[in-house]
């Protein structure tokens, strides 16, 4: 089945019809979902859409961009959360230089505690990293972070960069960009990495898929980058969907 390994169902964008959603995905082919906290707010929702539906994981983390919104208070929560039975990585962590808030230093702050965090909770991290490819590696090479394994989600950088988180083991999170006309570089990246390194993922509701470019996804629509992905390997899409299942399974320690 697909394992769906990155979407935000607690969004606003799902406050419509998120049960409804969610309660039909097994039977479109959608096995495993890991809901994504990006804040001390939407962890909290993740575990409570963990708690009520069996094949949902969680991660626990707060994104760079609202890093500053932590302290030693919400930051030692945050760590408790790791303990939970559906939290399955910490995450979405990470530098997003694309914006200019919250301040660099803040960012890098908190992204190097988290790390650090995940390494004493024995997890695997979900890393998001935007316009900041040096800075990133810099600080997780720093920090060890080969360690702890993990996946770097949206992956949108060159083959070089990939190489340099394959060297760290690595997983590579690819979604809805990949089916985009210009997405020349990030396919180039895809036929380099090993099919046992790369993860599906949506990014739900955001980065749709072509041709929905720009509307709300789902992971309803994963099979559209899972057959992408098929393309640019020369493989059959049920391999695909096998394999990354596999590595899902393997990365997050899900026995099932
Ligand atoms: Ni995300």
């Amino acid at each position: 089945m697909i394992f769906e390994s990155h979407a935000h169902y607690d969004d606003e964008a799902f406050d419509e019809d998120r049960d409804r959603l969610l309660e039909g995905l097994r039977e479109n082919g959608i096995g495993y979902v890991v809901n994504i906290g990006a804040n001390i707010q939407t962890t909290k929702n993740t575990i409570g859409l963990a708690e009520k539906y069996p094949f949902i994981y969680g991660a626990a983390g707060v994104h760079p961009s609202d890093a500053d919104e932590l302290n030693e208070e919400n930051f030692a929560w945050l760590k408790d959360q790791c303990s939970h039975p559906k939290i399955v990585a910490v995450g979405e962590i990470g530098l997003d230089y694309y914006w200019n808030e919250p301040d660099r230093e803040i960012q890098k702050k908190w992204f190097e505690r988290q790390l650090n965090m995940a390494r004493e909770v024995g997890l695997p991290v979900i890393i998001h990293s935007r316009d900041a490819a040096k800075d990133t590696l810099d600080i997780m090479k720093a920090a060890d972070a080969a360690d702890m394994g993990g996946v770097v989600h949206c992956f949108s950088y060159t083959k070089e960069v990939a190489k340099e988180y394959l060297d760290m083991d690595y997983y590579f999170g690819i979604g809805g960009v990949v089916t985009f006309q210009n997405a020349k570089k990030l396919k180039e990246a895809v036929e380099y990495i090993p099919m046992e390194k790369i993860l599906l993922e949506t990014d739900s509701p955001y980065l749709s898929p072509a041709p929905y470019r720009g509307k709300r996804n789902s992971s309803l629509h994963i099979p559209l980058i899972a057959k992408q992905i098929a393309l640019i390997k020369g493989m059959d899409y049920d391999e695909v969907v096998h394999i990354t299942e596999e590595n899902a399974k393997r990365l997050f320690r899900i026995m099932e």
